[in-house]
Parts: C-alpha cells; structure tokens; sequence
C-alpha cells in the first residue's frame, strides 16, 4: 500500500480512515465462508462506517514515532475490531438496548440477538489472533506479546468490560464525578490509551520520559472522548451522530453532563484538551496530527 503523502492534515486522517477499511476487509472473513450469516454481521458491524478515532491514533502515533504505516496495520486492526466488538456488545437489549448505530440498525436488529452476541465474541478473538499472527510472521516476539497483554488489559475487567459494568451497576445511582471519571476511563479510555502505546511499542520506544507523556496524552484524550460522547447525547444531532441521542437519560445513566452540569462538563473536556496537548510538547512537528486529533475530539459533533 502506497505511504500517505505531506497532504493537509483532514486529507490525512481521511487516508487513515480509508486505509483501515482496506486492512479491516482483508482481516476479516469473506462472506462466501460458512458460518456465513455470522460472517455478513461481522463485515456488517465492523465495515463501512465509523470515526476510526482509535486506528487512526495508532497510525498517526506511528507516524509521529517514526514507524511505517505497514507496520502499524495490524494493531489498528486489532483495538478497531475491539472496539466494533464493544459496541455490538453494547447496544444489545441486555446493555443499551439501542436500535440505531453507525446509522444504521444495530447488530442485532439487522441480525438477530444470538447472532450479535457471537459476533461480539468472534471480533474479539480476531483482534488477538491478528496480534499473534505478526508476531509469529515478523520475528517480534517481544513487542506483540506486550501489544497482546496491553490490549488485553484494556479490554477486560481493568478496562473496557470492567467499566461497561460499572456503567450497567450506575443506572439510577447518584455517583460522584471521581467514579464516574473511573467508568470513564475504563470502558472508553483504555482502548483509546491502548492505540497510542501499541504505536509505541511498534516503534520501540524504550524512552520512559516520551512514553510517560504519550501515556498522558492518551488517557486525558480519552477521559476527554467519553465526556464528549455524554455531551453530545444531550446536544447532538442523531442523524448526524449515527445514534439516538437522548438515550442515557432515558436509561436514567449518570453522564458528566447530568452529574456535574453541562457548563462543568465542557470546561472538564477543555482542560483535559490543554493537558493532552502540553505532554506533547517535547513531540515536535511530527506529533502535528495528534495535536490535531485532540482539537478534533473536544470539537465533534460526530
Ligand atoms: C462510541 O465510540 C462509543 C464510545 C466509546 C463513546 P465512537 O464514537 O468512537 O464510535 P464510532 O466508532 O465512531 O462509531
Ligand atoms: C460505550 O459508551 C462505551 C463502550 C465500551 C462501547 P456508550 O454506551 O455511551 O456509547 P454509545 O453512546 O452507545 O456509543
Ligand atoms: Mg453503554
Ligand atoms: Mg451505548
Ligand atoms: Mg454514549
């Protein structure tokens, strides 16, 4: 695959995000292959649409480190299949109960409830198995076992099923902004600290003072992404978002918003925002398109 030029900056994540549908289509089962109906909800639920926020983290870290994009394939692969998994899973009526994804009906409208549960459970494994797969073609024995275990981490309970659990036990409960900064954190910011530190580990960087800032930048990026997401429940436009809005006050979720205050809400993202960025500044010109990445997660409406 040809290398992205100096293009501006959107042209450059908008390369990224057509990148990854390429690398994603070729990971994942062709729809011919028997369990076939389970193939079609995979390529459905992980195919087309979607921000690509955490694959393109992966890569313009990468980049920012000096790794090629080649080489950074196979773990934005990896955390996007995570995170496909962990919405299908969460929009199930067990979860969120959600009709409307992507812009289009959930995993389990489109399919059937069973078939979306497996199909959580088979991207899931994909992810891992694409991880193992590198290790064992490039000799990197080392730096994917640590990938595996990082995105494992971020995954389970510390993680994202952790903090999806913290999130179903929360309904209907006042929770103080510090515990809902720890859902926060787990079921969202994980996988997005995980794309950063994976980059990083491709790249080698062993300088614990550059990776301690990246590990920075990552985790205020993401505790940022999910208080966006709670703001944009109450703000945002549902056609243009992809989703219902309105949905966690109808499931009586504590939000930032709803705990804190909108006005809190936004300042929390701004200031999160300034710290991301200020751990960049050793990064320099390279680290342009994660700087860019923040703007974008504190100004979306998508
Ligand atoms: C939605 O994630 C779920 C959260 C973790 C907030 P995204 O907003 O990244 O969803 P897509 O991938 O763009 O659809
Ligand atoms: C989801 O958070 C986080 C996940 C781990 C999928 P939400 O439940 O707020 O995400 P949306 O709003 O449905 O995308
Ligand atoms: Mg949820
Ligand atoms: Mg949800
Ligand atoms: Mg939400």
């Amino acid at each position: 695959m040809a290398s992205i030029g100096p293009d501006s900056m959107p042209e450059r994540i908008a390369a990224y995000r057509a990148r990854i549908e390429t690398v994603l289509d070729g990971y994942l089962p062709p729809l011919e292959r028997v369990p076939e109906r389970l193939h079609a909800a995979l390529r459905y639920s992980a195919l087309g649409t979607g921000k690509r926020l955490r694959p393109i983290l992966v890569y313009a870290t990468g980049e920012a480190l000096g790794v090629p994009l080649e080489r950074l394939d196979a773990p934005a692969a990896a955390v996007e299949l995570i995170h496909a998994y962990s919405l299908v899973h969460d929009d199930l009526p067990a979860m969120d109960n959600d009709d409307l994804r992507r812009g289009r009906p959930t995993c389990h409208r489109a399919f059937d409830e069973g078939t979306a549960i497996l199909a959580g459970d088979a991207l899931q494994v994909l992810a891992f198995r694409i991880l193992a797969a590198e290790a064992t073609r490039d000799g990197e024995i080392p730096a994917y076992t640590r990938m595996i275990h990082l995105l494992a981490e971020a995954s389970g309970t510390d993680g994202m099923a952790g903090g999806q659990a913290l999130d179903l036990a929360a309904v209907g409960q006042q929770l103080t902004v510090e515990a809902l900064e720890n859902i926060h954190r787990r079921k969202t910011g994980a996988l997005i600290r995980a794309s950063v530190l994976m980059a990083a580990m491709v790249a080698s960087e062993t300088d614990t003072r550059r990776l301690a800032r990246l590990d920075r930048f990552a985790q205020d990026l993401g505790l940022a992404f999910q208080i966006q997401d709670d703001i944009l429940d109450v703000e945002g436009d549902a056609a243009t978002l992809g989703k219902a809005t309105g949905a966690d006050r109808a499931k009586d979720k504590p939000t930032y918003p709803s705990i804190a205050g909108m006005t809190a809400a936004k300042r929390r993202c701004r200031d999160l925002h300034a710290h991301a960025v200020a751990a960049l500044a050793d990064f320099g010109p390279g680290a342009e398109h994660l700087r860019w990445l923040a703007d974008f997660v504190i100004e979306r409406n998508s």
